[in-house]
């Protein structure tokens, strides 16, 4: 039977190295990649789209962002994403596009668009903040004028609301501008992020703003313990009318 929902599959914060012994925080993240995606090839339906949603090569290396679209060239899905703070812009640009990994911002489905947004506006070192700038809240604007009929998720690294219990900024730096902006655009019903490597949900002015957890090294707790959570990812059910349904998966809780 047809379905009459598309499925959209988010990983977040890979934070992968070239070399396949690099740690990030005591995580060998390659392996643990590899953990996630035999997960989701093991227990779930093939994704309609994949979106990522930053920190991709830890090392920014060219040759890292080539292992992780060769890693999910078996999904045989179109591969959409946006860079975190931790990535290479240039060396992004050497790798990609490719036949299956796309450097569009921008997703239109029959019913739904997605709208990759880059939040990496003005960086500041040693800063945790983003920023998205004039130009992008005017690209989100045009696009949901140009498509009046569609619901709008929004895919961006950093989070709009807090979604982080260590009394770090992770947000970004103008979020009440942005998110007055987005409150003004009822075709607007999710905005997914990552950058905490933390699970959250806050719901605000009826739009939904989720995190994510990474596909390795998982956030400290607010006690700042290690945390015991496992690696996961983000599953998205986008139907007719607006009506979505979204799950996180951690590679322990289906045992194989
Ligand atoms: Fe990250």
């Amino acid at each position: 039977m047809k379905r009459d929902y598309t499925t959209v599959l988010q990983l977040t914060d890979l934070h992968l190295f070239a070399d396949p012994a690099g740690l990030f925080n005591h995580i060998n993240t390659r392996d643990s990649f590899a953990k996630v995606l035999s997960h989701i090839h093991q227990h779930y339906e093939r994704p309609d789209i994949i979106i990522i949603t930053g920190d991709m090569a830890h090392d920014g290396a060219t040759e890292t962002y080539r292992f992780i679209a060769e890693s999910l060239k078996t999904f045989s899905a179109p591969v959409h994403y946006v860079l975190g703070n931790h990535d290479h812009p240039e060396n992004a640009d050497q790798a990609y596009p490719l036949e299956w990994v796309t450097t569009s911002n921008h997703c239109l489905l029959s019913d739904w668009q997605i709208i990759l947004v880059d939040s990496n506006n003005h960086p500041m070192p040693d800063s945790y903040e983003g920023e998205v700038s004039h130009a992008e809240l005017q690209r989100i604007k045009a696009l949901i004028a140009q498509h009046p009929d569609k619901s709008t998720v929004i895919a961006m690294h950093h989070n709009l609301p807090d979604h982080n219990d260590r009394g770090i900024n992770f947000e970004v730096r103008n979020h009440q501008q942005v998110m007055q902006c987005f409150e003004q655009l009822p075709a607007i019903k999710l905005v997914i992020s990552g950058h905490v490597h933390q699970e959250f949900m806050i719901v605000q002015q009826g739009i939904c703003y989720l995190s994510t957890p990474a596909t390795g090294y998982q956030s400290l707790s607010k006690s700042k313990c290690i945390t015991n959570d496992a690696p996961g990812y983000r599953w998205l059910k986008l139907y007719p009318n607006g009506r979505f349904e979204t799950d996180v998966r951690r590679t322990n809780i289906w045992a194989s």
